[in-house]
């Protein structure tokens, strides 16, 4: 088992000690494509921090490729090389001259020899869509927004960690960047059979490139079960404040209306396919 949280409770030691996390338990297995989604507040962003030993719970175990990573301090700069973070807005993190300097600012502290760091950028620049040589001496802050997310994540890929967790990492993003990033993100899991942890407010993103989705609420988990099964509960996730996907929702509201359709499907493309399908039959 990859990630194993055994009853997980976190609260934040400030004038308001707000319980984020309630008894969590949970395991994440190798090539699982996690999906998280939550209310605003429900402690998404509490949780994915303790799968890199960022934040150490106020009570409970955390364990990474069966380590105790709660009470063996030392071993969390082996354990971050594992699970890479893609924070939210990454790109806020980006501060190296160059393009280049910047994704080699992990492999260097690695302790990785000049040839093997400037592979690795090359691999993951051209992995995200970033060509080497047109972009490897320009500075970060030249560049579009989507552009730097991509040198962001490409900085966390370089490190080649088994899991990766992405926090929003599509907030902010245009249409073609959305898309950029959910091939990015499929391609990593099913060619390299990464293991990826995606928290995301968009539900068609969810839906379409999960394999398990994990429903927070109050800092608890309340839903743990494959998109399928996650996006039927329509009344459950709206008393959660969470939609369907919005091409979901044209289904259960054709359903609704006699139409006979599977409304189990999260993509335009097999929704129309379906929408077709059951006009042409009527
Ligand atoms: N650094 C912090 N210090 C104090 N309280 C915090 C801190 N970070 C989060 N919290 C609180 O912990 C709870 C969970 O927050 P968290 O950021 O994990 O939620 P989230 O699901 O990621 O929300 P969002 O969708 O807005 O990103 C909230 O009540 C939040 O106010
Ligand atoms: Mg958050």
């Amino acid at each position: 088992m990859l990630i194993e949280l055994i009853n997980v409770s976190h609260v934040y030691q400030d004038e308001n000690n707000v319980k984020a996390l309630k008894n969590i338990n949970l395991e994440i297995n190798k090539g699982e494509f996690i999906g998280i989604v939550g209310h605003t507040g429900s402690g998404k962003s509490t949780l994915v921090q303790l799968f890199n030993g960022l934040i150490i719970p106020s009570s409970g175990t955390v364990k990474i490729n069966g380590k105790n990573i709660t009470n063996e301090k030392s071993n969390l700069k082996e354990t971050r090389r594992h699970v890479g973070l893609v924070f939210q807005y990454p790109e806020h993190q980006l501060f190296e001259e160059t393009v280049y300097q910047d994704i080699a600012f992990g492999p260097k502290n690695l302790g990785l020899n000049k040839d093997e760091i400037q592979a690795r950028v090359n691999e993951v620049m051209e992995l995200v869509g970033l060509d080497y040589d047109e972009f490897k001496a320009r500075s970060p802050f030249n560049l579009s927004g989507g552009q730097q997310r991509k040198v962001a994540i490409a900085g966390v890929l370089a490190l080649k960690p088994d899991v990766l967790v992405l926090d929003e990492p599509s907030a902010g993003l245009d249409p073609q960047g959305r898309k950029q990033l959910a091939e990015l993100l499929q391609y990593l899991y099913q060619e390299l059979e990464m293991t990826i942890i995606l928290i995301s407010h968009r539900m068609e993103e969810i839906a379409e490139l999960s394999s398990r989705v994990i429903v927070m609420h109050q800092g608890e988990i309340v839903i743990d079960d494959n998109p399928v099964e996650v996006f039927s509960k329509e009344q459950k996730l709206h008393k959660l404040s969470l939609d369907l996907p919005q091409i979901t929702e044209i289904l259960h509201r054709l359903d609704e209306r006699g139409l006979k359709v599977n409304t189990s499907l999260f993509s335009v493309s097999e929704a129309s396919a379906e929408i077709i399908k059951a006009l042409r039959s009527k």
